[in-house]
């Protein structure tokens, strides 16, 4: 008959387990040489969240595995012109939460900054950025018209650039980008396929810009890589209402991103990147042939879209 074996307790010095309910605390502790105060700020907190999160749910190692494969495939889909990882916190709503805080400690300064004897009204609102911003858009001068040789209604953009106490910027680079009426950008026909519905222009020296493109179609955020999977998945469509981005930036001022969006678009009420904001909806006016605003003569209809752009101060 086997002897029993009689096991001596482990001194404590020599118990080298960690239990599951000590794990988040033994990681952090792991982070007591890191001398970047804020990267161990967010890297303590995201590992407290995950653990909470894998205990909340009951991950399974399986699902875990899932959800490794799910990430893997969302980096390999990424390139110089494809970047799955923004859409995924874009259908996830993260980067308009983020968008949110940036803008809501942006107004907090903007609030609290010296009186000028008129009223402030806060900043023009923020919104995604979104993939297809492309570095290096033709300068154009003022009243350009970007929708020739792109099917589309053509719109005549107007309006002016100011601080929140309504004094006009002189010399704001707007830049401006949108889909065209089909609901394709420039980047998504083909690696060779030249720049298109998209400029800079500069504000003249009393704030106003204008210039012509066309009115911008709803349209799908790309759907061919896990992302698309997850929204199916999900029973999610992938569709973002018709806008026109635009990104503005001039010294002194906090830079500003943002869209203006079509009022009569469908899916103003489920964009899929949440990035609707009540007072960036603009009505696209339907006007008759004839004069325009800027003296260009249509012979067929058009739109007129005002939108007045508030910047606040700030690097
Ligand atoms: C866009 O508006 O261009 C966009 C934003 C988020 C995801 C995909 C597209
Ligand atoms: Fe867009």
């Amino acid at each position: 008959m086997a002897q029993a074996q009689t096991q001596a307790p482990t001194p404590a010095s020599d118990n080298r387990e960690i239990l599951a309910e000590d794990l988040v605390q033994a990681v952090i502790a792991r982070m007591a040489d890191c001398e970047d105060a804020r990267f161990k700020q967010v890297m303590a907190s995201l590992v407290t969240h995950l653990h909470a999160f894998a205990k909340e749910i009951q991950l399974t190692p399986p699902e875990w595995m899932t959800a490794i494969q799910f990430l893997t495939a969302t980096g390999q889909k990424c390139d110089e012109k494809r970047q799955e990882f923004i859409l995924l916190s874009d259908t996830l709503g993260l980067s308009m939460q983020v968008v949110a805080i940036a803008q809501a400690s942006g107004a907090a300064k903007v609030s609290s900054g010296p009186g000028t004897g008129t009223p402030l009204m806060g900043p023009t609102e923020a919104t995604v950025q979104g993939p297809f911003y492309w570095e290096g858009a033709p300068e154009l001068p003022l009243g350009s018209d970007l929708g020739t040789d792109v099917p589309g209604e053509p719109t005549y953009y107007h309006g002016r650039v100011t601080d929140t106490a309504g004094k006009p910027i002189a010399g704001c680079a707007m830049d401006v980008w949108s889909s065209d009426s089909e609901g394709f950008y420039d980047q998504q026909k083909g690696d060779d396929a030249p720049m298109q519905l998209r400029a800079r222009f500069y504000t003249d020296a009393n704030g106003n810009y204008h210039y012509w493109a066309i009115k911008p179609a709803m349209y799908p955020v790309p759907v061919d890589g896990p992302v698309g999977a997850m929204l199916t998945r999900l029973g999610r469509h992938p569709f973002r209402p018709g806008h026109m981005h635009k990104m503005l930036s001039a010294p002194g001022y906090q830079k500003l991103t943002t869209h203006i969006f079509v009022s009569d678009s469908k899916y103003l009420d489920s964009d899929a990147v949440f990035g609707v904001r009540n007072s960036l909806i603009v009505d696209f006016q339907a006007q008759p042939p004839g004069k325009a605003p800027d003296g260009r003569v249509m012979d067929s209809a058009y739109h007129t879209a005002h939108y007045d752009f508030r910047l606040a101060r700030g690097a």
